[in-house]
C-alpha cells in the first residue's frame, strides 16, 4: 500500500448528487502525472479508472512479440484490429494496479518495458490503429463514472465529457520524474538518455496527422512543475466539486 492511502486520503466522496461529472477526461504528455492523479481520482469518485495508453502498449507489446516490424503499418493496424485487450481489476499484489491482458496472457508489466517506450508513439500514430481504440474506448467511456486518461480523450474519443483536465509540465521535470522511477526500481538510467527520449516522443505525439496531443479548447490546465500529485487531486476535485452545483 503506497503513503498516499493514509488518512483522509482514501475517503470517498458519496454519490448523492446526480449531476456530479460523470465522464472525466484526463490527457497530457508523458510522466505528467495524469495517470497517478486518475487512479487517485477514481478511487475517491468510487468511478472506474481507465488508462488508454496500456491499449496502445498492448498493441505495441504483441507487434514486438511477433516479430512484426513496427513500421509496418498495414500489419500493425491488422493486429490491433484482432487483439483482444481486457484491463481487469487487479489479480497479484506487486505495486500494480490493475491487470492489462492481451489475448487471455497478462503483460502489465511487459507493456512498461523501454523497447515498448521507445516503439508505441510510431504505433500510436497509424490512423487504423487509432480508428481500433477509440471504438473501444468510446465504448466503455459512455457508460459513464468513468475517469479516462490519454492524450486524446477531450478532444477525440469523449469530445462531450463533463470534466476535461489538461495535466501538462515542463519535458525536464517529466524527465526527472521518469527517471527517478527507473533509478527506484534498481535501473542504471541516465537522465540525458531519458529526456532524449521523452522530447522525441513529445514530438511524435504532438505533431502526427490523427489526434495529435493537444488541450481541448474547454479543458482546463493545470501546470504540475511545482504542484504535488496531494495539489493537484484536490485541484481536480474542487473542480468536480464546482461543476456538480
Ligand atoms: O500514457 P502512456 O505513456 O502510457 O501512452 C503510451 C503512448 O500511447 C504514448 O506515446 C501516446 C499514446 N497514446 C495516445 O496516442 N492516445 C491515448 N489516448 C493514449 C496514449
Amino acid at each position: 500500500m503506497n503513503s498516499n492511502d493514509q488518512g483522509g486520503w482514501t475517503e470517498r466522496i458519496p454519490w448523492v448528487l446526480t449531476d456530479y461529472p460523470s465522464i472525466i477526461a484526463i490527457d497530457g504528455p508523458a510522466a505528467s502525472g495524469k495517470s497517478t492523479l486518475a487512479e487517485r481520482l477514481a478511487r475517491r469518485l468510487d468511478f472506474l479508472y481507465f488508462d488508454t495508453g496500456v491499449m496502445y502498449r498492448a498493441v505495441t507489446w504483441l507487434a514486438l512479440d511477433q516479430g512484426i516490424s513496427v513500421d509496418d503499418e498495414r500489419a500493425v493496424t491488422r493486429l490491433s484490429q484482432k487483439a483482444q485487450i481486457d484491463v481487469q481489476p487487479p489479480s497479484r499484489k506487486d505495486g500494480r494496479v490493475y491487470d492489462v491482458l492481451v489475448d487471455g496472457e497478462d503483460i502489465t508489466w511487459e507493456i512498461r518495458r523501454p523497447e515498448v517506450d521507445a516503439n508505441v508513439s510510431v504505433v500510436s500514430a497509424f490512423r487504423g490503429v487509432r480508428e481500433a481504440m477509440t471504438t473501444q474506448q468510446r465504448r466503455i467511456g459512455q457508460r459513464g463514472q468513468v475517469v479516462m486518461v490519454g492524450r486524446d480523450i477531450g478532444t477525440v474519443v469523449l469530445p462531450d465529457a463533463d470534466l476535461k483536465i489538461y495535466l501538462d509540465a515542463s519535458v525536464e521535470e517529466r524527465a526527472h520524474r521518469r527517471w527517478k522511477e527507473r533509478l527506484a526500481l534498481g535501473e542504471d538510467a541516465s537522465f540525458e538518455a531519458i529526456l532524449e527520449a521523452m522530447r522525441r516522443r513529445d514530438q511524435i505525439d504532438s505533431t502526427r496527422d490523427v489526434a495529435p496531443l493537444r488541450p481541448a479548447e474547454d479543458a482546463v490546465i493545470i501546470e504540475s512543475d511545482t504542484l504535488s500529485i496531494e495539489k493537484v487531486l484536490e485541484a481536480t476535485l474542487d473542480l468536480v466539486r464546482s461543476k456538480s452545483q
